[in-house]
């Protein structure tokens, strides 16, 4: 035998495969002619199991995989093609164990599921899996990161674990679009190295070099999160597809937690400006650089401001003109985890002034703004370098309460839609943003139908959708207390959209929806002000697979809920309480699935 050790059963697998039980919790795997990938059995239940891979005897690349106890939930491929012809490749996998035999850390039904392929299939298994919202094809996503235009295309990276469908192992993963509907999966962009794991982070394209990585090379700035949380540089010259890292990082070192660096270019000052999430301290550093490897710390901003009922992460400024105004301002977002009025994460953002070192909140500190008021809708950055003067950004559609835990398997998290960014004065003369769904969604448009649903009482009128679907409605709730729009299937789950016409609240509704019980966390009820001098306007409802957007077709208010029904949603339901309403025009779209 090759591997000197003095293992009790030494079963040999597929013939390439051999399998070594040292201990209790310690497990030796050679393989002595890899295909392209090794299938892991995973068991979500488990604890993780920690598998350095060694080539020569040196550690090339470490994961940490469930590994399958009694029963496999599903297989993730582990990548060996770097390493064929690098002589035997041996994993070395210490699992918690409570077992006190070597003879029993055999028993692992992962050892006899082992196989090695040259594909792995991700056709999709998930009744739940968005028909056009953007999802890995398999394993976990959190935040999007890094997200850049450049020649017609848009790129999504995302925080990213290919070895199972819950938080580990972060990478940036990468998708690609021409469209903001229609997603590619890329390669993985961005691995963890010696400094740690892949945190969330941006990219921006060098139109002049300023690094001396080259004219309009991509540069990310991401967090290294190993012991402490550091701020590592990367630059691409195959605009975004592989990264190399900079031998400087970290550009950015600090003594408690900060994460997540947002940078733009300040064309004023001709300087790069960043923003980094001081997470417990509650604010927002800003930095500036000339050449985005040094970097000073210029002011920051955020302590007392706001909600500050949990940690600051994932940040972005940028300026926008205020609708109907020759004004512009600054928004500075800014991602908490927990501490949203909705409970779990949310977005909260502060409008003012930047003047290239110090941003400066027209608000008062307790006043708190949020930019989608649903349960789903986290770490929501935007694009750099999108076309003309767009502000677009996509957030996480989930929730840190319960994310590990939705009801999907093969992959778990999907993003929100890509929306527009503007600014509004509402009604108390305050400066909100508005959300509107990116003007390419319309392109997912199929076979329309057109109800008029005319005067609304408490009985209420029932209209058919299809299972996807983009609905408008032009509605009067002047004359009643709530209009409620009802998504309906018949299983008897419901879904409830509500105009509150006093308060000027609209509200949402999934204690009814479908699967709830996965986390006493997820059947809720949110409320979102309207911020409009009426209760007349137009709704515009998104339903894919697992959520519903609605967005105030101005884009005043937006809230985004994750929903689970046993069965499609088949009917749109519209009725009034307290007195009568009007929905003149309803308009039904069919969206096309990718
Ligand atoms: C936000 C966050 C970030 C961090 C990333 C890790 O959801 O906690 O602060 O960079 O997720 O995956």
């Amino acid at each position: 035998m090759a591997i000197g050790v003095c293992a009790t059963a030494l079963p040999t697998m597929a013939g390439t495969l051999e399998v070594y039980p040292l201990s209790a919790s310690n497990t030796l795997v050679k393989i002595i002619d890899p295909e392209k990938y090794l299938l892991l059995p995973v068991q979500e239940s488990m604890p993780d199991s920690k598998i350095d891979i060694l080539i020569d005897g040196q550690i090339v690349k470490t994961v940490n995989v469930r590994l399958a106890d009694s029963k496999q939930d599903y297989t993730v491929p582990l990548d060996l093609s770097a390493y064929k012809g690098k002589g035997p490749v041996i994993l070395n996998v210490i699992s918690e164990s409570d077992r006190t035999h070597s003879r029993n850390a055999s028993d692992f039904s992962c050892w006899k599921n082992l196989t090695m392929s040259d594909t792995f299939d991700v056709t999709n298994r998930e009744k739940y899996r968005p028909a056009y919202h953007h999802t890995p094809d398999y394993g976990w996503m959190n935040d999007p990161n890094g997200m850049f235009y450049k020649d017609g295309v848009w790129h999504l990276y995302y925080q990213y674990n290919p070895y199972g469908s819950k938080w580990q192992n972060m990478t940036w993963g990468h998708s690609t679009s021409t469209d903001l509907v229609n997603w590619k999966a890329e390669p993985i962009a961005i691995e963890a190295n010696g400094l740690g794991s892949v945190f969330s982070g941006n990219c921006v394209v060098d139109k002049e070099n300023t690094a001396g990585f080259g004219k309009d090379a991509v540069i990310a700035m991401y967090t290294s999160a190993g012991a402490s949380q550091v701020q590592s540089l990367a630059h691409s010259d195959d605009n975004g597809k592989t990264f190399h890292f900079y031998n400087g990082s970290p550009v950015i070192a600090n003594s408690t937690e900060a994460r997540d660096p947002n940078m733009f270019w300040h064309e004023p000052t001709r300087k790069w400006v960043l923003v980094l999430a001081h997470a417990l301290e509650k604010e927002m550093q800003i930095y500036t650089s000339s050449d985005l490897k040094h970097w000073t710390l210029e002011s920051a901003f955020g302590k007392g401001y706001g909600s500050q009922d949990g940690v600051w992460e994932c940040p972005d400024l940028f300026e926008l003109p205020v609708a109907g105004t020759d004004e512009k301002k600054w928004v500075l977002v800014c991602n908490i985890n927990p501490g949203s009025p909705m409970g779990g994460s949310g977005t909260q953002y502060f409008v003012g002034d930047f003047d290239g070192k110090t941003f400066t909140c027209d608000d008062a500190p307790e006043v708190s703004k949020w930019m989608d008021y649903g349960k789903d809708h986290y770490a929501t950055v935007s694009w750099s370098n999108a076309p003309e003067g767009r502000r677009t950004v996509i957030g996480w559609m989930s929730n840190w309460q319960y994310a590990n835990e939705v009801p999907t398997m093969q992959f778990r998290s999907a993003n929100t839609l890509p929306r527009e960014m503007g600014l509004f004065k509402g009604p108390d003369g305050g400066i909100y943003l508005s959300s509107t769904p990116s003007p390419e969604l319309k392109e997912m448009r199929g076979a329309k139908k057109i109800y008029k649903g005319g005067s609304i009482n408490s009985k209420g009128k029932e209209f058919a959708i299809p299972e996807l679907c983009e609905i408008i409605v032009d509605y009067d709730a002047t004359n009643c207390g709530t209009l409620e729009f009802t998504l309906c299937n018949e299983a008897g789950e419901e879904f409830v959209m509500g105009i509150d016409s006093k308060r000027k609240e609209f509200v949402m509704d999934r204690t009814k929806s479908g699967l709830t019980d996965f986390s006493a966390d997820f059947a809720s009820v949110t409320k979102a002000p309207m911020h409009r001098e009426s209760a007349k306007g137009k709704l515009r409802i998104y339903v894919d697979k697992c959520s519903v957007e609605a967005f105030d077709s101005e884009g005043r208010f937006v809230m985004t809920d994750l929903v689970f029904p046993t069965q499609p949603y088949t009917k749109l339901k519209i009725s009034a309480r307290d007195g009568k309403a009007k929905a003149e025009k309803i308009e039904v779209y069919t969206l096309k699935a990718k």
